[in-house]
């Protein structure tokens, strides 16, 4: 009986242990590199008040104090990495067509605006490299890559360009008499973040950029995430970022629970930041950062 007795003690420990082990591993397998406190995001930089995706959206958004500012990234036809939303000009520039239909050079001498704004600009269409070179250690960088598909080999592009902006952000840390690691730009909250909707971009970013906090973005064909589902976007993803329309609490806690971080987009009023807030969320991507 004593026998039986100190063998089920030792099997009870032994299960305390298992479940501590995996609790460890839970915690540990989240990116440290993620930055800490609530984030405000400038959605296409603070596209509410200049020409989305611009240089003046992005100035205009460090001016306001944003953490980070979003923008989307897409392919000219010769190959260049190139700021823009739509895989076509139509809508934010005086052209028509696809555009991987222009070169990179092309694309920079169109004027670009927001869809419902009018009044001319001074802006134009600019490269990811631009936006790199000016913000990059200055901002957070939330870089979505957009139709994927369309691109092939736009992953390996757009990490590229952030390995050797990473590096040069460490060179210039030290060159300050700082150890200013990558890590650290991150949880400063100049870091980079790079998301998609489409999972297997994501996942392809995070085997070439394994320090480079990843986020999945849900919108409302991906949307109730089965429990499955979310277990295979943590396994690649610190962060969820889901449309603000179809969050709830019980969807913020399913994310919290597996220690990663959600975020909701496109906030536009005060009344959806208020909800925002409440639900517990750890940012948000908003026209109107300020
Ligand atoms: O960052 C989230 C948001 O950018 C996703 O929507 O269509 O504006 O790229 P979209
Ligand atoms: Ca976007």
């Amino acid at each position: 009986m004593g026998k039986w007795k100190t063998s089920r003690v030792w099997r009870s420990i032994g299960l305390l242990l298992l479940m501590l082990c995996c609790m460890t591993l839970i915690v540990s397998a989240s990116n440290p590199n993620t930055p800490e406190g609530f984030l405000i995001i400038a959605h296409r930089g603070a596209s509410g008040d200049a020409p989305e995706n611009t240089m003046a959206a992005f100035e205009q958004a460090e001016r306001l104090g944003t953490d980070f500012i979003e923008f989307d990234v897409q392919l000219s036809k010769d190959g260049e990495l190139v700021v823009i939303h739509d895989d076509t000009v139509d809508r934010t520039t005086q052209y028509t067509g696809a555009v991987d239909d222009y070169t990179l050079n092309e694309l920079e001498n169109m004027d670009a605006k927001n869809d419902e704004k009018t009044d001319d600009t001074d802006e134009k269409i600019v490269s990811f490299e631009e936006v790199m070179h000016r913000f990059a250690g200055k901002l957070g960088m939330l870089i979505e890559i957009k139709e994927s598909k369309l691109y092939p080999g736009v992953e390996e592009k757009v990490a590229e360009v952030v390995r050797r902006y990473e590096l040069l952000l460490q060179v210039n840390g030290l060159e300050k008499g700082r150890n200013f690691t990558a890590v650290e730009h991150v949880k400063n909250s100049v870091g980079i973040i790079i998301q998609s909707y489409d999972f297997q971009s994501t996942r392809l970013i995070h085997s070439l950029l394994p320090d480079i906090p990843i986020a999945a973005l849900i919108q409302e064909d991906q949307h109730p995430l089965s429990e499955k589902t979310l277990d295979e976007l943590v396994s690649f993803a610190d962060y969820i970022h889901y449309n603000h329309e179809l969050l709830d609490e019980k969807i913020v806690e399913q994310i919290h629970h597996r220690n990663r971080k959600v975020m909701a987009w496109t906030i536009q009023s005060e009344q959806d930041m208020i909800r925002m807030k409440k639900l517990g969320v750890d940012g948000v991507i908003t026209d109107f950062p300020g």
